[in-house]
């Protein structure tokens, strides 16, 4: 089934599952068409600008509140929301990529959080997870009451099916699902693999492009947003809510991806990486790697966002009398970054597709010794073309606290800091 989808970023969409569904002309009549009910999903204040409000109307069968009453739930174990305030390792960290599991998991029992900031009582920070899953979500379904998430596939097909419509998802493409939207992940290949950021701060949008101009980089017209789509069934079926750092579960006897109509803002969306228009130096030097945002949310300091997302895709290296991979670096900020396909220009090997790595604050990170040798060399009067490869990174202003299980995980590489010890002096006081 090819999916339909709304395209544009943040626009006020409206769409219908049945003809007539959407109420004309007021958000909630006496009656609703087809004996629906209307329900207001809020993310934003009521009373925040209107370039920031985000808002959905919803036109359901039966309304969100009725379920049976939330209990803890113990099945998204290694699902993480806080990080400890303690001393973290400025140690540079790097993971080999998760294995499948071989018990039957489905993908919020797949979830392992590798590191975070924040919390949702704060309104700030993130956290980073990864994902392993080898089957669908079945009767069970989720809504995220902390934060927003972006999904970024590393490995298998998802179909995310939201209260708002059917987003069907492959590796090289994300998908945002905001906060509070209810939804089931189903795999459309046998294993799904993948990264996942929460974000608990405000919502993700488009970064401005100050002199860049009106187009390049994510282009808003590459966004898609499910039409509506709705299922009508019953049964004993269990809704998980993430809310506070806690996992609940309430007992719900109907799906409630049962909005047949809706309008507004507040909607899941997703992107096609292929489509980020890449711009970079066309004379000498670097510019700053935000300019490989796709997203971010912003936090209260202006341009200091609470969590930038930056892809590494390909491109064109033009740069004259330049180190052309990326350099040597030290950050206020906090870099987690991943690996979708291919390989990274700044290290020769070590970091794999579906692999991960953590350089915190000020942590000293960049070429390894032998892509720092190659590159020295390497002829800058012609381009050099980076093909097939997509990495990733998640920047957050505050430190980025790896968990327990990610600094206990056997896909730590406890050798990582080898790739720069190879790095050799070359320093001659008598030669210029
Ligand atoms: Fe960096």
């Amino acid at each position: 089934m090819e999916l339909q989808y709304l395209t544009g970023f943040g626009n006020d969409c409206a769409t219908e599952a049945l003809p007539g569904a959407l109420p004309v002309g007021r958000n909630s009549p006496q009656q609703c068409p087809y004996g629906l009910y209307a329900e207001q999903l809020s993310g934003t204040a009521f009373t925040a600008p209107r370039n920031e409000n985000r808002r959905s109307w919803l036109y359901r069968i039966r309304p969100g509140a009725q379920h049976k009453p939330f209990e803890p739930f113990g099945g998204a174990a290694g699902w993480e929301s806080t990080f400890g305030h303690g001393p973290v390792t400025p140690n540079q960290l790097r993971w080999s990529p998760l294995p499948i599991p071989q018990a039957p998991t489905d993908f919020l029992e797949g979830v392992k959080t590798w590191g975070g900031n924040g919390g949702p009582d704060e309104q700030g920070g993130v956290a980073i997870h990864l994902y392993a899953a080898n089957r669908s979500m079945q009767g069970r379904y989720f809504y995220n009451a902390d934060g927003e998430l972006l999904l970024v596939p590393q490995q298998g097909r998802l179909r995310l099916a939201t209260e708002l419509g059917l987003i069907d998802l492959e590796p090289l493409e994300i998908a945002v699902i905001p906060r509070g939207v209810r939804f089931r992940v189903e795999l459309l290949d046998a294993e799904a693999r993948g990264y996942m950021l929460e974000n608990f701060g405000a919502a993700l949008r488009l970064p401005e492009l100050g002199p860049i101009g009106s187009n390049c980089l994510a282009n808003a017209r590459d966004f898609k947003t499910p039409v509506a789509w709705y299922e009508d069934i019953e049964g004993d079926f269990e809704l998980i809510a993430k809310f506070t750092g806690g996992f609940w579960r309430a007992p719900i006897d109907h799906s409630p991806l049962d909005v047949v109509a809706w309008h507004g803002t507040h909607a899941p969306y997703k992107y096609d990486l292929r489509h980020f228009n890449t711009i970079g130096s066309i004379s000498f030097d670097h510019p700053d790697p935000s300019i490989f945002t796709v997203l971010t949310a912003p936090s209260d300091t202006p341009g200091t966002a609470n969590m930038d997302f930056a892809i590494f895709p390909p491109r064109i290296l033009a740069m004259e009398d330049t180190f052309r991979p990326p350099w040597f670096h030290r950050n206020v900020a906090s870099e987690f970054m991943g690996l979708i396909q291919g390989v990274y220009d700044a290290k020769a090997e070590g970091f794999a597709p579906g692999g991960a790595s953590l350089h915190n604050c000020m942590s000293g990170h960049g070429p390894d010794a032998e892509t720092f040798e190659k590159a020295s060399h390497a002829d800058t009067h012609s381009a050099h073309y980076i093909r097939d490869t997509m990495a990733f990174m998640f920047e957050t202003r505050r430190v980025i606290r790896p968990t327990a299980q990610a600094l206990a995980s056997g896909q730590l590489q406890n050798d990582y800091y080898r790739c720069w010890q190879g790095i050799v002096k070359h320093f001659n006081p008598n030669k210029a």
